[in-house]
């Protein structure tokens, strides 16, 4: 597919990095198809991150996500979602590469700055839980 779907994370949002992030992004060639700014419940986020349930960050991420506003967005491009992980970088900011938007805006493997879907199939149900159809046209 050439859709991914990604967060600006509150860790970022709160640093005042949501236009650089957005620059950086535009930067990569991926084209801003939907976008929201938006504050999530605690119960919002244990849903969204369902698939991480047990594991144990669960509790920080849920927390850590519903703390302050996010910015969710679908983005466009060739290979995108194997593309845009590429720009991210590195789950854990110590360990991302030169020039990723996790190296320059992130502060710890929690506090990570951006989401990225990790396949085809997620981009779409995550981007389908923060956008309706119609505005995914
Ligand atoms: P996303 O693009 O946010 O999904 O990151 P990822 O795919 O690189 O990582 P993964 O899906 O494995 O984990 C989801 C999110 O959980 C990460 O982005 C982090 O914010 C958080 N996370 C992962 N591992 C840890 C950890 O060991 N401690 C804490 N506090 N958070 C973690
Ligand atoms: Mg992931």
């Amino acid at each position: 597919s050439n859709r991914t779907f990604t967060m600006i994370k509150p860790d970022a949002v709160k640093a005042g990095n949501i236009g650089n992030i957005l620059q950086m992004i535009t930067d990569g060639g991926f084209k801003i198809v939907a976008m929201k700014y938006l504050h999530i419940t605690t119960k919002q986020a244990e849903k969204f991150y369902e698939v991480h349930a047990g594991r144990p960050f669960y509790g920080e991420l849920t927390q850590f996500m519903s703390s302050g506003p996010i910015v969710a967005a679908i983005l466009e491009k060739e290979n995108a979602v194997a593309d845009f992980r590429k720009l991210i970088g590195a789950t854990n900011p110590a360990q991302a590469e030169e020039g990723t938007i996790r190296k320059k805006y992130a502060t710890s493997i929690g506090e990570n700055a951006v989401h990225g879907s990790d396949s085809d199939e997620n981009a779409l149900i995550e981007g389908s839980f923060y956008f309706s159809g119609l505005e995914q046209f």
